[in-house]
């Protein structure tokens, strides 16, 4: 049993949390956040400790790995941390805001053995790890384009998006992730267009986005197109297309049933979409936690790596810099 300890209670930790106490080859081992109610609530509801301190999970040899689901900005210091105290990592995303912290935090640990995963959660979303060994099994052909559809169900508060440091960087970081995994080579191109749509004060009051467009190529030739929106009305949009030189994969949305009404205004009706990642997601956060156990127990390369979240927070930076001067911008432009 690999004894895992999750730091970070909040949204996303009580979904790790939950997840790693009922996972059969984990145990979750102590629960932490700086909050100390927030992890004791955790603590008590599955019948763990809460730390008196992230210095104390780290430091105790009961612990064999640490799960990072807290603020992004206390990502870097969390992976220093536990990779010198000889702790395997599983950290959400993004590793961090800035890229030089990135770069920083990469050379703290050098080439360190200890194995670190990152939470880009899609890559284990069964639909698109389907549709991805598929068209590596070559179903598709040669594949030509990739087109990920990517929104939010609803525009997250005013104090949230202060703080999550830019859509490109928060939300499309996903999407960035997922263009590289089914590209299956890097993206040498960029170009970004977005727009404060739904709410139009985002763009005056905060200099922000919620719906952008972006294209990308890679130095192949293939071709990426990306589509976020911070509203969906009718629930968590994610879908994926895959086309290519002998056909078309896609892995689509799903709903919480399969109940449909036929009426004499309209015929096949249905529930909206999953509400939003933590049901739309809900097994990929599971196979997350079991490709985790695999790496530190089996040795076995993450899916989601330290350098894929490196990566992912280059091809953002270069959006940014595509919006900003209205250009393709190469992605050989921005400096780690
Ligand atoms: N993979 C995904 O789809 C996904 C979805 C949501 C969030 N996330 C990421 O997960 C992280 C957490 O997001 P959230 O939505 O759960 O946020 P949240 O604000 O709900 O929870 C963050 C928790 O971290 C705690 N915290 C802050 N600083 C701390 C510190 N120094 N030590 C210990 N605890 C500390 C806070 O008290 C809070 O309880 C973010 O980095 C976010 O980007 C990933």
């Amino acid at each position: 049993m690999l004894r895992i300890a999750v730091l970070g209670c909040g949204r996303i930790g009580q979904m790790h949390a939950a997840n790693v106490a009922r996972h059969p080859r984990a145990e979750l081992a102590m629960v932490y956040d700086v909050y100390a109610p927030a992890a004791a609530k955790v603590a008590q509801s599955l019948g763990v400790i809460a730390a008196e301190s992230a210095e104390a999970v780290f430091a105790d040899a009961a612990v064999d790995a640490v799960l990072i689901a807290t603020a992004t900005p206390t990502h870097a210091d969390y992976i220093e941390m536990a990779i010198a105290a000889g702790k395997a990592v599983l950290c959400e995303k993004p590793i961090d805001l800035n890229l030089a912290r990135v770069t920083a935090c990469a050379a703290k640990i050098g080439n360190t053995t200890i194995p670190i995963q990152l939470g880009f959660n899609r890559r284990y979303d069964p639909g698109h790890s389907a549709a991805r060994a598929a068209m590596l099994a070559g179903d598709i052909g040669d594949l030509h384009q990739v087109i990920i559809t990517s929104r939010d169900p609803a525009i997250p508060p005013r104090a949230y998006l202060e703080a999550a440091g830019g859509l490109f960087r928060d939300m499309t970081i996903h999407d960035f992730d997922l263009a590289r995994f089914m590209l299956g080579e890097e993206p040498t191109e960029v170009f970004a267009m977005g727009g404060a749509l739904i709410d139009p004060a985002l763009g005056a009051e905060l200099n922000e986005v919620d719906s952008a467009m972006f294209i990308l190529r890679t130095a192949s030739g293939k071709q990426c197109h990306i589509n976020n929106s911070r509203t969906a009305v009718y629930g968590y949009d994610q879908r994926v297309e895959l086309m290519g030189s002998n056909g078309m994969i896609i892995s689509d949305n799903r709903k919480p049933h399969e109940m449909r009404r036929y009426g004499a205004k309209a015929v096949e009706c249905s529930e909206p979409y999953q509400f939003f990642f933590l049901e739309r997601y809900n097994e990929a956060f599971m196979a997350e936690i079991d490709g985790f156990v695999d790496c530190v127990e089996q040795g076995a390369k993450p899916l989601a790596s330290f350098d894929d979240g490196r990566r992912a927070l280059i091809l953002a930076e270069a959006a940014y810099l595509s919006m900003k001067e209205r250009r393709l911008v190469q992605v050989s432009e921005v400096k780690a």
